[in-house]
Order: C-alpha cells, then structure tokens, then sequence
C-alpha cells in the first residue's frame, strides 16, 4: 500500500460560471455511497478548496496570510494529510476512520470527509479569543471554496460541526494546539 497519493495536477479552467455557482450552492446531506470521487476531480476539489494559485497565495484568504488550516481527508483508503505545495496526501493512517467524524447518518457513507485542522501555534500576538475567530474565519472561506467547487461539479456537501471532537482528535493523535474547526463531506448526491 502506497503512502502517499499523488494527485494528478489541477485543471484550473472550467467550471460553471461562478454566478452559477453561486445559484446552485446549497447543504446536501444525500449520497451516493457506491460513488467514489475519481482522483481528478479529488485533485480539483483539494486545489480549488485550499491549494497554491500564486507564489507563497492559496485560493482562501487567511489572516496575515497564516494559513494555519491543514486538510486531513478521508477517504475509504485511509487519512491523508494535504500538501499544498507537492499537491498530494501523505498518509497518516491506513485505516477507514470516516464514520469517526460525525454523529450523523451519511458520515462514514460519503466517500471523502475534509476536516479543517487549525495549527494555532502559528497564531501568535492575539488573545485566545482573537485566536478562535481568526482562525474560524479562515475555514469558512475554505468552506465556501469547497461548496462552490461542489456546485460547479456536481457534487453534494455539507460543512459541520457536528464532531466529536475529543475523540477524533484523541484518535489522530493532535497535538493540543491543533484544533478541529469544521468538517465538510463531500461525495456525488444519491438520484
Ligand atoms: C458553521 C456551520 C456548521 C454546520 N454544521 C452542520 C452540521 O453539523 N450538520 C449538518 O448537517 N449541517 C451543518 N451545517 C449546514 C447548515 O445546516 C446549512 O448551511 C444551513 O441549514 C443552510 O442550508 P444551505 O447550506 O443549504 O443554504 C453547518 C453550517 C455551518 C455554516
């Protein structure tokens, strides 16, 4: 078993015009469980959701240009760590532990959990408060990124909070300052 995917590289053309984009948004919480993401359209959710579009800029804006937020995927294949910079995921574990990120039904069932781990230790200079909405900030508009993206392609998904938090991060062995802020499933909706 391989330990590391590597992602075939972005097509950053395409897409349905982003007005379209916007009109077709929505939460899906419907999948089609026998549907996987092939590795392309992986590579163009990763890149659009969080990737490098310029030298030392990523396609969400983060405070002070931080970019605390690292994406663990999940995928049937295990949990994955996304680097940006070689656009791939490097295995953490080679284990399934999508059903661990969410208390709801269609958890565990869609192929690809996202969750936006926050390295608050790159966050100097704010109180905790400041910390916790900075840094919630930032994975919102990675959020948006990945709605849109799913709107274009087609694609189902929703952002959530509904996480046990203690438990995953216990499970994925986090070190304290790296917080779980939200996780966004994402699959093919069921017809
Ligand atoms: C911060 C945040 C947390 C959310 N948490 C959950 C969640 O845990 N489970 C869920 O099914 N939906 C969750 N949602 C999705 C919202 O319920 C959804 O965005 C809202 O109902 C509006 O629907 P729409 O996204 O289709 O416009 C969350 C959305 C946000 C922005």
């Amino acid at each position: 078993m391989s330990t590391q995917i590597i992602l075939p590289p972005a097509q950053r053309t395409g897409g349905l015009p982003v007005m379209e984009a916007f009109a077709r948004r929505r939460s899906g919480r419907d999948f089609d469980t026998a549907r996987d993401l092939d590795l392309q359209t992986l590579s163009n959710l990763l890149w659009a959701s969080w990737g490098i579009n310029r030298t030392k800029g990523r396609t969400a804006p983060s405070s002070h240009n931080r970019q605390e937020i690292e994406l663990y995927v999940f995928l049937k294949s295990g949990v994955y760590c996304y680097d940006p910079v070689q656009h791939v995921l490097n295995m953490l574990f080679e284990e399934d532990l999508r059903a661990m990120t969410g208390t709801q039904p269609f958890v565990g069932q869609a192929p690809v959990e996202i969750a936006l781990i926050s390295d608050t230790s790159k966050i100097t200079g704010k109180t905790p408060q400041g910390v916790i909405e900075s840094t919630y900030a930032d994975t919102g508009f990675i959020c948006e990124n990945i709605y849109l993206f799913c709107a274009s392609e087609g694609l189902s998904t929703v952002a959530r909070a509904l996480i046990p938090k203690e438990e995953l991060a216990a499970r994925l062995a986090l070190r304290s300052e790296q917080i779980i802020t939200l996780i966004q499933t994402v699959g093919y909706p069921s017809l």
